[in-house]
């Protein structure tokens, strides 16, 4: 089963809207294969975004991702990479179709509600850094 990494970030999270995004997902018809309830470190927040680090946002990036608990999940079903993305919407919440998750929740580019993979190779390298197999249930 293809599986994507999915976080609702502390904005969306700290507000209420996990049900609500989660319901997007499944009523999509993605399965949910492991969730949890975490607030990220810095460590944690280079590694999972190393690809940023000297970026100007970087250091604001990691303030607000280690500000207060998120919540983690695994996803899994056919096409859930590109499909989760696009019921995302656009990083710019600005920019963000309708019934898209960042125009309901997302208020800017770093408080934009939620993170998913954005190839199988991010996906590959993003799951375990947040879940051991152990943790998984596809
Ligand atoms: S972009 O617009 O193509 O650079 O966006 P992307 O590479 O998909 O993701 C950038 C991640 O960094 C977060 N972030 C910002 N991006 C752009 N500009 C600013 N100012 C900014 N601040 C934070 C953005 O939310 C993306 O996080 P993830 O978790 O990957 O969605």
């Amino acid at each position: 089963m293809e599986k994507t990494l999915v976080l609702i970030k502390p904005d969306a999270f700290g507000k209420g809207h996990a049900g609500a995004i989660l319901k997007l997902y499944e009523d999509a018809g993605f399965k949910i294969v492991a969730a949890k309830v975490m607030q990220m470190t810095e460590p944690l927040a280079a590694k999972h975004y190393v690809e940023h680090i000297g970026r100007p946002y970087y250091p604001a990036l990691v303030e607000f991702m280690t500000s207060a608990p998120l919540m983690a999940l695994v996803l899994g079903g056919d096409g859930v990479i590109k499909k989760v993305r696009e019921l995302n919407g656009a990083t710019n919440p600005a920019e963000a179709a309708d019934g898209t998750v960042r125009k309901l929740f997302a208020e800017d580019k770093t408080k934009n509600a939620v993170h998913a993979s954005d190839s199988p190779e991010s996906a590959a390298r993003e799951i375990p850094i947040f879940f051991s197999a152990a943790e998984m249930f596809d």
